[in-house]
């Protein structure tokens, strides 16, 4: 098994992991000092040698990563700035055009740092993959209203081949952009995937009151690349990748056959789901871990509360929830140059009420408690909370003993483990 740091190659996008102490979930590194913060300040992730491009010998990013002064970006929300940009925006013949600038951008700036975009969307499309779209796909499934719009340049969002076989592309290419001290890809890889995983079985540790992840749940796992990293580094846990857009799983799963013919199999398979993440049909209380990588920026704030809602439901009483996406503190985010943040504006739906919402708060009021955030990396903070062991159930009963005029108040609450039937506000 690999140790942290090392690569482990499952699928193109390398991913990082550390070893498992037998069922237990123990990193191999003794000595982590991981600072957790609340949001306030900087963070730093770990401490260890660092190299002159700033990553750390172990293979991740040294902080303290820096916010800037503002709460969130001037261009997004309600500032004069971001309502000048939306109005633009919403000029079609402007949006066109910038779509397609955007495009041959992102397309021109990923094949310049070796990422084979057009070269990888080719043989993708002309695979086999059709089929497993037909094996996966929930046909009862109900698309959102905020689900079906033009996401990322592509007219159909998320529910076409041309995305679907674009995907591990535009990913490899955000993550060069977000961390530019890397020296290639898979130190980016490293730095970006090393820090969240790390954050997540950090918290889990702390929080849970038992160690031990047997189940996992990654929902918006796209094509798989965030929901491999969680399989490689928890590699005794049953994974489940769950996407809404039945093109991105079904290339996930072509890739899982593709490689079990290839000699590469899993111990235990990844399971691929077509749901919402916000009704998945998943069995209550199943899940240890559940994380959404790079998923609310996608959202409007009530999906992302529905979301929040389910993976309460979902996980176990010591389970945690991970959030990990753009922070509106990142310094380097506040401070994009306008035609980045345009394009970000133009290729995202939602991203005024993402940056505009308070996550924790939400996480909060869902019932999650010991909410923590942290910047991961320059650009991204990984929000985590945890379900507690002990729940409050129902109507408390007061039962009010009066003896020689001193009452005596009995509060019969009933304390249980987090029930089935417990629903979150
Ligand atoms: C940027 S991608 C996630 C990338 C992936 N988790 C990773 O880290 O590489 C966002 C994904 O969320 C999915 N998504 C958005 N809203 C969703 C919802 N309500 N339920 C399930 N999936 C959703 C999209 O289809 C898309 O695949």
């Amino acid at each position: 098994m690999a140790a942290w740091g090392q690569p482990s190659v499952w699928g193109s996008q390398m991913c990082v992991r550390w070893q498992q102490k037998k069922g237990k979930g123990f990193p191999i590194e003794a000595s982590r000092s991981t600072s957790i913060i609340t949001s306030s300040s900087t963070t730093s992730v770990a401490s260890s040698t660092m190299l002159s491009s700033g990553v750390s010998s172990k293979g991740f990013l040294m902080g303290p990563f820096q916010e800037g002064k503002l709460s969130q970006p001037s261009w997004t929300g309600d500032e004069p700035l971001s309502r000048l940009v939306s109005a633009l925006i919403s000029i079609k013949p402007l949006f066109a055009l910038m779509s397609l600038g955007a495009r041959q951008v992102l397309i021109g700036s990923a094949e310049k740092n070796g990422v084979p975009w057009r070269k990888l969307s080719e043989e993708c499309l002309a695979s086999d993959v059709y089929a497993e779209k037909d094996l996966l796909e929930d046909k009862s499934v109900i698309y959102p209203d905020y689900y079906v719009k033009n996401f990322h340049c592509y007219p159909d969002g998320n529910l076409s081949w041309k995305a679907a076989s674009e995907v591990e592309a535009a990913t490899s290419s955000m993550i060069i952009r977000a961390i530019p001290k890397a020296k290639n890809l898979e130190e980016a890889i490293k730095v970006l995937r090393g820090n969240w995983l790390r954050a997540i079985e950090d918290y889990h540790l702390v929080h849970s009151g038992n160690p031990e992840i047997r189940d996992i749940l990654d929902v918006g796992c796209s094509v798989g690349i965030s929901t491999r990293c969680l399989a490689d580094t928890f590699p005794s846990a049953q994974v489940t990748g769950l996407d809404l857009s039945p093109y991105f799983v079904a290339v996930a799963q072509h890739k899982d056959k593709k490689e079990a013919a290839a000699g590469k199999r899993r111990e235990k398979p990844i399971h691929w789901v077509h749901a919402l993440g916000e009704n998945t049909g998943l069995r209550a209380q199943s899940f240890d871990i559940v994380s959404l990588a790079y998923v609310i920026h996608e959202c409007p704030q009530d999906a992302t509360k529905g979301l929040l809602k389910e993976a309460f439901r979902l996980l176990r009483p010591g389970g945690t929830v991970a959030l990990t996406d753009n922070s509106p503190k990142s310094k380097i985010i506040q401070n994009l140059p306008p035609p980045l943040f345009t394009l970000m504006k133009a290729s995202e739906p939602w991203m005024d009420e993402y940056y505009s919402m308070d996550l924790e708060g939400l996480m909060y009021e869902v019932g999650f408690t010991n909410v923590k955030s942290q910047l991961t990396d320059p650009r991204h903070r990984t929000a985590t909370g945890s379900l507690s062991n002990l729940q409050f159930r129902g109507e408390p009963s007061l039962l009010i003993i009066m003896y020689r005029g001193t009452s005596l108040l009995i509060v019969d609450m009933k304390w249980s483990n987090a029930s089935e039937g417990l629903a979150p506000q």
